[in-house]
């Protein structure tokens, strides 16, 4: 169970709602104020990206949704703020495999999606902590930062922690926002990748953001590819 009263009274201006268990933190921000946080202790409907589910373990994840103005570089920002996070309360650093995914021992650590509603980005973070194992299908996909670093995390801690971080990060410009990214991230140049693209997977090299934050993928030929969503991998993995 998560202390609800240390968050409350570090944020005592916040409105944070809780749940010890729901079927998702982003239906209910979905329906909430700007402003609002919603954090759960369980998930039973955990949403990720592209219609996948996230698996939202009892007592040993952070599930947490925001509603905030929506930004052209938001889930960059998110990817950010939740890396600060983690590295300040935790000592681990994570790599950001663009867009925003979290990133230990080439699995995925944390996760964030953020989804337009009634004109707010209702923008969900989920982060493995103290995980000790994971269901068959994602064991060799996720990672906790228990299992990278042999002892078990307190999550308000890192909530304390991502809160403000968030806040931060979201006054940035993008300027800034893409500055900050390309230094966290080993994905954003130099790194040989594989995309799943419509017209089938392209291998490359990344080569840089765009002004909008998109990631170029330069393919043997010279030719860049401009990638508009997800789906970036390690070449070969
Ligand atoms: C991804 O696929 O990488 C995004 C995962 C986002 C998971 C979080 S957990 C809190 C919030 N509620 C959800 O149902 N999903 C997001």
């Amino acid at each position: 169970m998560i202390d609800l009263a240390r968050l409350r009274q570090a944020f005592p201006d916040r409105h944070i709602i809780y749940f010890d268990s729901i079927d998702s933190t982003q239906r209910i921000a979905a329906a909430s104020e700007p402003g609002t946080i919603v954090v759960a202790d369980r998930q039973l409907a955990g949403q990720g990206r592209h219609g996948h589910t996230w698996h939202s373990e009892r007592g040993s994840g952070i599930y947490c949704s925001f509603v905030l103005p929506p930004s052209p570089v938001l889930t960059l920002a998110l990817g950010i703020a939740a890396v600060e996070a983690i590295a300040q309360t935790t000592g681990i650093a994570c790599d950001l495999r663009w867009p925003n995914d979290l990133m230990l021992d080439n699995r995925k650590a944390a996760g964030i999606l953020v989804q337009l509603v009634n004109g707010m980005a209702i923008s969900g973070i989920g982060i493995n902590v103290n995980q000790t194992e994971f269901p068959e299908d994602l064991g060799h996909l996720a990672i906790s930062l228990r299992q990278h670093a042999g002892r078990a995390f307190a999550r308000e801690d890192i909530l304390l922690a991502l809160f403000p971080a968030i806040d931060s990060l979201i006054a940035e410009d993008t300027e800034t926002i893409l500055r900050l990214f390309t230094h966290a991230s080993s994905y954003v140049a130099g790194r040989r990748v594989t995309v799943d693209q419509p017209g089938g997977p392209i291998t490359g090299t990344t080569a840089g953001l765009d002004p909008a934050g998109f990631l170029i993928v330069r393919q043997d030929d010279g030719t860049d590819t401009l990638i508009l969503a997800g789906g970036v991998r390690a070449a070969g993995s």
